[in-house]
């Protein structure tokens, strides 16, 4: 079998194992191809019994999985853990903020430590249960806090499927908890609008970039190309980004700009509900070209879907389904079991009356 790409996997963390012995707590370490070369499944797809049908079919035996956490009482207890943590972790994130509004400076030991936190619940292994939780969770008055861990985990995330090393996969966390710091300097009126900002407001909105870059300026413990990210987040590669308006655009700052645009639309805010997933995989596809790093969006675009099958979603129509497959070529397009039956659904239609659509992922 044709192993694949090895995107930021260390071969010890992860087994051959034969595919009838997989369940669903097994994840998939590697891209997965045919005998013609044709991917047949992206790394980080969780692995489901349809799934294991779609591999006997093309005559594949073995697939390499990450090691798992064997019995379902550890699992369960560990998803207690990365609950609590997360909890912590936004609670440190609330403080570090509230610290620096008093007018105190920031308090560096505690990023390194927050970064370990982030670091420690991003094992690759409870990815798929994370991304889910972090889904279900979209308490808009706690933006704030969690905006800035959930960015830093997606920009793990990132990393790591980038094949980065381990300093640049700290860095990648430093920033996206860091990113939006100058947010502190920008009136709670603005920022907590519930109405459409008038252009004066979006102005000063568009000013926290260089807030957040000046608020780390100073601080040698703080590495360059975390403050660049921080300044460049909001750049575009069209250059109608801001605050410069600059197409030089650092790979850090390529990493924080998606998954900032990913979690600030998939969660509730004070002014709108958050979308699906699979909404912000479509406007990524539609408009990313010219304005994300391609290459980065399309890796993020493929292993965060991959890491939603097995997650059951709500439908537009009241029905709870699960999502069976996302097969690499058509990440808009997930494979449910609904009512005893499989279908094949376009995600991102729009839910006019007698359209089906997902209308968010559970946390089960
Ligand atoms: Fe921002």
């Amino acid at each position: 079998m044709d192993k694949g790409v090895l995107l930021g996997v260390n071969s010890d963390n992860f087994t051959e194992k034969t595919v009838a012995d997989c369940t669903e707590s097994d994840i998939l370490a590697t891209d997965v191809f045919n005998s013609n070369g044709y991917k047949l499944l992206c790394a980080n797809t969780v692995i489901t019994d349809y799934i294991k049908t779609h591999l006997g079919l093309n005559h594949i035996r073995t697939i390499p999985v990450y090691k798992t956490i064997n019995s379902v009482t550890e699992n369960s207890r560990f998803h207690g853990d990365i609950k609590k943590y997360y909890g912590d972790t936004v609670n440190s994130v609330k403080k570090i903020v509230t610290n620096l509004s008093a007018g105190h400076n920031l308090n560096y030991d505690a990023i390194v430590n927050l970064t370990d936190s982030v670091l420690k619940i991003g094992d690759i292994r409870h990815c798929a249960y994370i991304v889910k939780y972090i889904n279900q969770i979209k308490s808009a008055d706690q933006y704030t806090y969690t905006h800035s861990i959930n960015v830093a985990f997606y920009a793990m995330l990132m990393a790591k499927w980038m094949g980065l090393r381990e300093k640049e996969i700290s860095l990648a966390v430093q920033s996206g908890l860091l990113h939006d710091l100058g947010k502190i300097k920008i009136p709670s009126s603005i920022l907590k609008k519930k109405g459409p900002l008038t252009t004066e407001e979006y102005e000063v909105i568009k000013t926290h970039p260089m807030h957040s870059y000046k608020l780390l300026l100073d601080n040698a413990d703080i590495d360059m190309a975390i403050k660049e990210a921080v300044l460049l987040h909001h750049e575009r590669f069209d250059g109608l980004g801001y605050p410069l308006g600059t197409t030089s655009i650092s790979f850090l700052a390529c990493i924080i700009a998606i998954a900032d645009v990913y979690d600030a639309m998939t969660s509730d805010r004070v002014y709108k509900k958050g979308v699906t997933p699979f909404k912000v995989f479509e406007y990524f596809q539609r408009e990313g070209a010219g304005r994300f790093d391609w290459h980065l969006l399309n890796v993020f675009i493929s292993h965060m879907s991959a890491l939603l099958v097995g997650a059951f979603v709500k439908l537009t129509s009241g029905d709870t389904a699960k999502i069976v497959c996302i097969l690499p070529d058509d990440p808009l397009t997930p494979i449910l079991y609904l009512n005893s039956q499989f279908v094949k659904l376009p995600a991102t239609y729009n839910s006019g009356k007698n359209k089906l659509d997902i209308e968010c992922v559970l946390c089960k």
